[in-house]
């Protein structure tokens, strides 16, 4: 590991979120890849966290801190600062439910149908203005106060909630060294043009105010530098991989995300995830086909389940035999989008599930519920794993599953997720949109040589325990080092 570094962390989930308990208050770990994938930052470097504040007892704790940083421990008791940011609610709500997700989720994942949404109304409007951009001052205003108390820290801000702060921050401190990582896709610049220009252009203005900008793949790297001309009228050096706007430049780097391999051997032979494997394995098929998502239309459950449906079509000697496990973290549901898609997601397994079901076998196993233990125990045992994302920055579900794997099982990936640009040479490529290539790949996967399902999985486990999510830390911090602002331009 390099050098202890102090470190402002900005992201909107935190690394712990507190509830209120009969006798007192406990912190519990936030959810999502991208606080797992930061942990290790936590445990090497002097990190000042800013979250927003989400639980009512978040809340509490803001308002007992006086919105300052309070001390918190890492899993491993490494100790780090954490400060709340309770933003006012309704602008909460429409930073997070109206802008956020799904205004910039469903842009940068291309899933707005044209013809018909969205519509950029009053209400958009009003969101941006007094949602997105009041969160985002919110956030800026706490990274500035922090930044007089340590002025040599550099700042990280993490994804699509905060492409306004980085602007807002260079104002009030010209100097400060500022990276942002986008956790996402960025989309082709006409994709852009769904927004009108005073929104794209302040969020392009808004992400170019940093020194450094991360990305997953080359390809969303290349959208950014093409929309940041495009929209921003910034110079892109494609060569050098810098962006000049107004006076300043911008490195933008790629770096994919990954996971802590360790953990992952530790939790597969844990007490928690080995029961949950038994009760598995007592109730599975002789063939599982597996997927684990949160309930996102990015993530393409429904046409999973119809491609799967069109598998059990051509292969009815296959029947009270292979089963897919769809196991389903509920995400969002205050979206109506959200809602609906989960609406849509249950209702698609049951039309499969009444078509196919006999004797006791479901072909579809819906389970719908955050439970990454089963997940974990899951993961021990797919013969295939199915990732068939719209779009997806990366997919860590892809990195995951392979490390813990039993059963040589084999990967079916989607070519638009993130992780296809490093595993796809190992896994069975699909088209999102292609139900009948996926139900062939599916068959394929099933019926592939041993050997050659070992020899794919191998190679997938060896890249990633080579690449992983330390590897990827280090590469950001190293960025800091040959950024624009610290060697001069
Ligand atoms: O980058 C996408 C991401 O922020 C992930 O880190 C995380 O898994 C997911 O979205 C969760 O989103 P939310 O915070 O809305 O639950």
């Amino acid at each position: 590991m390099a050098d202890r570094r102090r470190l402002i962390v900005v992201s909107n989930r935190g690394p712990v979120t507190y509830t209120r308990v009969e006798d007192g208050r406990v912190a519990r770990r936030g959810g999502g890849g991208l606080v797992t994938a930061l942990r290790s930052l936590v445990e090497h470097h002097d990190v000042t966290w800013i979250a927003s504040a989400m639980s009512d007892e978040d809340r509490v704790v803001a308002a007992e801190s006086g919105e300052r940083a309070v001390e918190e421990r890492s899993r491993d008791g490494s100790p780090f600062r954490l400060r709340l940011v309770a933003h006012e609610e309704t602008a909460y709500d429409w930073f997070y439910n109206v802008v956020a997700n799904p205004m910039l989720w469903f842009l940068q994942h291309y899933l707005w149908q044209l013809a018909y949404t969205p519509s950029v109304d009053i209400a958009l409007r009003n969101a941006w203005a007094e949602g997105y951009a009041r969160v985002n001052e919110g956030f800026a205003e706490a990274v500035v106060e922090e930044l007089e108390e340590q002025p040599e820290a550099a700042v990280f801000f993490h994804d699509y909630h905060l492409y306004l702060a980085p602007r807002m921050v260079r104002e009030r401190a010209p100097d400060a060294l500022l990276a942002h990582f986008v956790h996402i896709p960025w989309p082709q610049t006409d994709y852009w043009h769904v927004l009108p220009d005073s929104i794209r252009r302040a969020i392009h203005e808004g992400v170019l105010a940093n020194d450094v900008i991360g990305f997953h793949t080359h390809q969303w790297r290349l959208n950014f530098m093409r929309a940041a001309s495009d929209v921003a009228g910034a110079e892109a050096n494609f060569v050098d991989g810098v962006v000049d706007h107004g006076d300043r430049r911008s490195l933008v780097t790629v770096h994919p995300i990954s996971v802590d391999p360790g953990e992952f051997d530790e939790l597969a032979a844990s007490e928690p995830v080995l029961a949950a494997e038994r009760e598995l394995v007592e109730r599975r098929p002789e063939q599982l086909v597996l997927r684990v998502d949160r309930t996102d239309p990015s993530k393409n459950i429904v046409r999973g389940f119809r491609a799967f449906e069109l598998y059990l079509e051509a292969h009815p000697e296959r029947h009270r035999r292979v089963g897919m496990l769809a196991h389903l973290d509920p995400s969002r549901q205050d979206i109506p989008e959200y809602a609906e898609y989960l609406g849509a997601i249950q209702r698609e397994a049951r039309r499969v599930n009444d078509r196919f079901q006999q004797d006791g076998w479901l072909p579809i196993e819906l389970v719908i519920q955050d439970n990454f233990t089963g997940s974990v125990a899951a993961y021990k045992q797919f013969d295939v794993l199915f990732v068939n994302a719209i779009f997806d920055g990366m997919n860590l579900v892809a990195k995951e599953a392979p490390i813990v794997n039993e059963r040589d099982g084999v990967l079916i990936l989607s070519e638009n997720a993130g992780a296809h640009a490093e595993l796809g040479e190992w896994a069975l490529t699909v088209n999102p949109f292609d139900v009948a290539g996926q139900a062939q790949a599916i068959h394929e996967a099933l019926t592939m040589a041993n050997e050659e399902r070992r020899r794919r999985l191998e190679a997938i486990r060896a890249h990633v325990r080579e690449h992983d999510v330390t590897g990827w830390i280090e590469e950001q911090l190293a960025d800091l080092d040959r950024s624009p602002a610290r060697v001069g331009s």
